[in-house]
């Protein structure tokens, strides 16, 4: 059988990795897809910039769109990023009938529900396993592997930078720039490195395992997101201290409230898996009613990790290729009529346990008003230290871990506790999760 024909648009690291890794496995791939996979040509703004990356003589172009709608191309593989112009070219791609692969969880997060309409309505595929943890196969694992289960929770270190970041920071003391300068060089951030360092590029992907372990639209305008620009080494050294490391989760769960869906700097036991996965290596765990928990470990960046990802969804086209489209994996992995319309919770309901660090007046009482604010407001102290806060011994940080309560009426106890007199600067309040 012929090869299947295939066009790249953008030549950076992500398709640098797929154009090596098709090249170098190609026999194996061929064997596995049933046919060849065959780069046809490659769009490029910069074509001098684009061959010294590739390191190859493939056929490149400055036309985005008309590689993009190409009669004799099958499949376009969008690795650009942002929003436009990969958002129009992915649409013209496929309303001229051509199935999409893509590694842009920004364009799906934001944009997802309009593709997903379209290439259904056109009997076409958008496959973006690289979308979602880089190499780690867990769309595939989430949308037919755990086809059987009633999903109850997915939580997970999804970006690799600010897992490198904290990971360096703490074991090398090294400081943030040049952590992330690093994580840049090696090809983990994104164009836009705040995305990273912010929590978006982690909410863009929570969100798409939102909907494909639930079933719903993908509503990345509804996520809570958090970065860890503002975390104080400090708190990381407090959390270790009382047997915590903190990571930036990604963590989706349902509630009776509805679908938590959130991206956060989080306390998690130094026992678990989870807490000990470094670097660039991401790491999700999914629990599902029938299976319990399930863990999935990898590289979540790097050119050829993320072009691994790629190259499954091609294969997976190229064997479907001719399938009818009814028979298909849903894109969301529920059937698109049998999506479901459980809303996103508002913060303010979400189960959380704390982390606070509160700068008191080191004086007769003051611990007691803290205890007192939290008692009425029904929140129970699971541990607390008392450590010297600088050079003023009249000064001292308390750091206090409680039990699981709602994060309204923390709110609530937190505005109250920061009123006090005695409390003399902004408190930081971390989340907590066990992760049973
Ligand atoms: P790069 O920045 O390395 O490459 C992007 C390529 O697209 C470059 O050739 C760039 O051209 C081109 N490009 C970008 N914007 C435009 C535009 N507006 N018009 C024309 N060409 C454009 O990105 P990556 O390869 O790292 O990432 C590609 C995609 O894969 C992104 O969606 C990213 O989020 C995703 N991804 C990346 C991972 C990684 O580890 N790097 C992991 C998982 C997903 P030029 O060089 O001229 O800027
Ligand atoms: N910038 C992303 C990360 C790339 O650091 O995880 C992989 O999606």
């Amino acid at each position: 059988m012929n090869a299947i024909r295939i066009a790249l648009l953008g030549a950076g690291t992500v398709a640098s990795g797929v154009v090596k890794v098709l090249e170098r496995n190609q026999e194996e791939i061929r064997r596995r897809a049933g046919r060849g996979i065959e780069i046809v040509a490659v769009a490029a703004r910069n074509p001098d910039k684009a061959r010294a990356a590739l390191g190859s003589a493939l056929p490149l172009t400055c036309d985005f769109h008309g590689l993009a709608t190409r009669d004799d191309i099958d499949i376009v593989v969008e690795l650009m990023g942002g929003i436009e112009p990969a958002r129009s070219l992915v649409l013209a791609a496929i309303a001229a009938g051509k199935h999409v692969v893509t590694a842009n969880k920004a364009l799906l997060a934001q944009c997802g529900n309009e593709i997903f309409a379209a290439a259904q309505s056109r009997g076409v595929m958008v496959a973006f396993e690289a979308a979602v943890a880089g190499g780690i196969p867990i769309i595939k694992a989430v949308r037919e592997g755990l086809a059987a289960n009633r999903i109850e929770w997915v939580a997970g270190i999804i970006n690799g930078t600010t897992n490198f970041i904290l990971s360096e920071m703490r074991d090398k003391g090294l400081d943030f720039a040049t952590v992330l300068a690093e994580a840049q060089r090696l090809g983990y951030a994104e164009a836009d490195p705040t995305f990273d360092i912010e929590g978006v590029d982690a909410a863009h992907k929570i969100t798409l395992l939102c909907s494909i372990a639930f079933g719903v639209p993908v509503q990345f305008d509804r996520a809570y997101v958090e970065g860890i620009t503002r975390l104080d080494a400090a708190d990381i050294r407090y959390a270790e201290q009382l047997g915590y490391r903190i990571k930036l989760l990604g963590i989706t769960r349902r509630t009776d409230a509805g679908i938590e869906l959130r991206v956060h700097p989080t306390l998690i036991p130094a026992s678990r898996l989870l807490a000990n996965v470094e670097g660039a290596m991401n790491a999700v765990v999914v629990l599902g009613d029938a299976v319990g928990a399930t863990l999935y470990y990898g590289k979540g960046a790097g050119s050829e990790p993320t072009a691994s990802s790629v190259i499954a969804d091609l294969v997976d086209v190229t064997r479907l290729h001719t399938a009818d489209p009814e028979h298909r994996v849903p894109h969301l992995a529920f059937q698109p009529g049998a999506l479901a319309d459980t809303p996103i919770a508002p913060m303010a309901l979400v189960r959380s346990a704390y982390y606070m660090r509160v700068h008191v007046r080191d004086e007769a009482g003051v611990l007691a008003e803290i205890t007192h604010i939290l008692a009425e407001h029904g929140i129970s102290i699971d541990a607390l230290l008392q450590r010297p806060s600088g050079a003023d011994d009249r000064h001292t940080a308390v750091i206090l871990l409680t039990h699981e309560t709602v994060e309204g009426r923390m709110d609530q106890a937190q505005a109250r506790i920061q009123a006090l007199d005695s409390v003399l600067a902004p408190i930081v309040r971390l989340r907590k999760e066990e992760l049973r």
